[in-house]
C-alpha cells in the first residue's frame, strides 16, 4: 500500500443519459449497493488524504450515499475536465498527486490503484499518469497514443479517425495527476472537439506540449469495464458476482452451480456452508459454518447460524435469524423473527415478529397475525413447544414452554407452559348422511332432465 500522499476526486456529475434512468447513474447498483460505494470503499482503504465527489446540482441523494465523504457542485455538464474544475476549491492547499477517478468505472481493485500511483512517481515521476487497458471490446473508450515510451495524447472516440481507431490500448479514466501543475493545465483545456466538451484527457497533450512527463500503465480489462448502459451495468455485476463467488469458495463453501447464486457485496458465508442452485443473497446475509442453502431461497438482513437448513424455497425478510441446527422448510416466510436452536419451521409458515424458543416445532401452515392494519405485535412461542398445523396464531401472544396448541386453531389467549390449547370448533359426525345426500342430489339431477 502507498504511504505517499494523494488526494482523490471521483466524477459522478454526468447526466448518465445511456442509462435511460431517472435515478443517478452512480447510484445504479453492483451486488446490492450503489456503484459509486464500491469505488469509495476501494480508494478509502488506501488511505487519501481527501476525497472529493463531483455532483451535479440536485444530487441530494448521491451526496447522502457517498457521505461523509465531501461533495462538490459541478453546475454544469460540460465535460470531465470541467468537472474537475469544479473540483479546484476543495483541492486547495494540497500539494501531493492527484488522482482522477469515475464513478461509473467502480470494479478498480487497491492494488491498480496502488499500481498506477507508484507508476506516477517512478523514473523521477510523471506529470500525468494515465491508467490503460485492453477491452474485448473497445466501443466507445478512448484511445492512448503511447510513442517512445511515452504517452502523448489520449483520442477521443468521437474524434477519432481510423488509425487511432485500430488502437487497442483504450483509456479507462484513472489518472493520476501531479497536483503542482494541474491547475495550469486545467486553464489551457478547450471545447473545440465533436462533443462540445471540457475533455480532462486533453491535459495529457497539454503537458507534452509544455514539456512534461506523461506515462501509461495498463491494468487489467474486467476491472475497468466503464458502465455507460445497462447492458454494461449487466456485464459489471456479472464480473462482481464471478468475484464473489470465487472468493466464497475459495473460503471453503460449496456451490453445486456458483453461475445462479446471487450474492451482496457484504454476504458472509461460512466454511463448510453448502449452496443449493438458484439462491438470492440480498444485502446484510450471513451464514454460519455447516450450513446448508437448498434451492431457490431469497434473503436480506437474515442471519443463519452454524448447521442450519433452510429451503428450498425460503424467503428470510430483515431481522430473521435462525438458530444452530434450526430447520425452515418450504414455503417458508420470515421476518423480525428469532428462530432458536434446533427449532423447526417446516412447510407453508409466516412468521413475523417472533420468537421461537428452542427446538419448538412449528406445524405445517401456522400463520403468525402481526399486523392489524396499524401496529405490529409480537409473538412469543416457548422452548419446545408444538404448534400443530394450521394454527393462526393472533399477536400479542405468548405460548408457554412445552405447550401444544391443537391443528386449526386460531389462539388468540395467552397459553401456560405445558398447557394443551384447543380454540376451534368440535367436529360433528352423522352416520349415513354421506349416502343420503347423494341419493337426494341424484334424484334432483334425474328430475331435471
Ligand atoms: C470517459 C473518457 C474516455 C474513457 C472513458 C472510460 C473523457 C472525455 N472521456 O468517456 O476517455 O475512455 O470515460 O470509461 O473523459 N462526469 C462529470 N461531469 C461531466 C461529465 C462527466 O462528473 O460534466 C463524470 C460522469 O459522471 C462519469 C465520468 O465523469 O462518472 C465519465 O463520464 P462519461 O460521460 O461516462 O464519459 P465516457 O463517455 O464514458
Ligand atoms: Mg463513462
Amino acid at each position: 500500500m502507498s504511504t505517499d500522499r494523494f488526494a482523490a476526486v471521483i466524477l459522478a456529475a454526468g447526466k448518465g443519459t445511456r442509462m435511460e434512468s431517472d435515478r443517478p447513474k452512480v447510484l445504479h447498483g453492483l451486488a446490492g449497493r450503489p456503484m459509486i460505494n464500491h469505488l469509495l470503499a476501494t480508494v478509502g482503504a488506501l488511505g487519501p488524504e481527501r476525497v472529493l465527489v463531483v455532483v451535479a446540482p440536485g444530487m441530494d441523494a448521491v451526496a447522502q450515499a457517498v457521505a461523509p465523504a465531501r461533495t462538490v457542485v459541478q453546475k454544469e455538464q460540460l465535460g470531465t475536465g470541467h468537472a474537475v474544475m469544479a473540483a479546484r476549491e476543495g483541492l486547495a492547499g494540497f500539494e501531493g498527486t492527484v488522482l482522477v477517478l469515475y464513478a461509473d468505472t467502480p470494479l478498480l481493485s487497491g492494488g491498480t490503484i496502488t499500481r498506477v500511483l507508484e507508476a506516477s512517481r517512478a523514473g523521477g515521476g510523471a506529470a500525468i499518469t494515465v491508467l490503460g487497458f485492453r477491452p474485448g471490446e473497445p466501443n466507445e473508450y478512448a484511445r492512448l497514443i503511447v510513442s517512445g515510451g511515452e504517452l502523448e495524447r489520449i483520442v477521443e472516440f468521437k474524434d477519432a479517425g481510423d488509425a487511432d481507431l485500430r488502437i487497442e490500448l483504450c483509456n479507462s479514466g484513472v489518472m493520476a495527476i501531479d497536483g503542482s501543475v494541474l491547475d495550469g493545465l486545467l486553464r489551457g483545456v478547450g471545447a473545440g472537439n465533436a462533443k462540445g466538451e471540457y475533455y480532462l484527457t486533453d491535459l495529457v497533450a497539454l503537458a507534452r506540449g509544455r514539456g512534461l512527463r506523461c506515462v501509461a500503465v495498463e491494468g487489467p480489462a474486467d476491472e475497468l469495464l466503464g458502465i455507460n448502459s445497462r447492458a454494461e451495468l449487466a456485464a459489471a455485476e456479472a464480473v462482481v458476482q464471478r468475484g464473489l463467488r470465487a472468493r466464497a469458495m475459495a473460503g471453503g463453501v460449496t456451490m453445486i452451480d456458483p453461475d445462479s447464486v446471487w450474492l451482496s457485496y457484504d454476504t458472509t458465508l461460512g466454511r463448510d456452508v453448502t449452496v443449493e442452485p438458484n439462491v438470492y443473497f440480498g444485502p446484510g446475509t450471513s451464514v454460519g459454518d455447516g450450513a446448508t442453502i437448498r434451492a431457490f431461497s431469497h434473503f436480506e438482513g437474515a442471519s443463519i447460524a452454524a448447521d442450519a437448513i433452510v429451503g428450498p424455497f425460503a424467503r428470510l425478510r430483515p431481522g430473521a435469524r435462525v438458530g444452530t441446527g434450526a430447520k425452515i422448510g418450504n414455503f417458508v416466510e420470515i421476518k423480525q423473527t428469532d428462530v432458536q436452536a434446533g427449532a423447526k419451521v417446516n412447510h407453508l409458515t409466516y412468521l413475523g415478529d417472533t420468537v421461537v424458543g428452542a427446538k419448538a416445532n412449528v406445524g405445517a401452515g401456522t400463520i403468525t397475525c402481526n399486523y392489524d392494519g396499524y401496529t405490529k405485535a409480537q409473538t412469543h412461542i416457548g422452548a419446545g413447544a408444538f404448534i400443530g398445523s394450521n394454527a393462526t396464531l393472533i399477536a400479542p401472544l405468548r405460548i408457554g414452554d412445552g405447550a401444544y396448541i391443537a391443528a386449526g386453531s386460531t389462539v388468540t389467549d395467552d397459553v401456560p407452559d405445558d398447557a394443551l390449547a384447543l380454540a376451534r370448533e368440535r367436529q360433528v359426525t352423522k352416520p349415513g348422511r354421506a349416502a343420503k345426500l347423494r341419493a337426494r342430489l341424484q334424484a334432483a339431477k334425474a328430475a331435471k332432465t
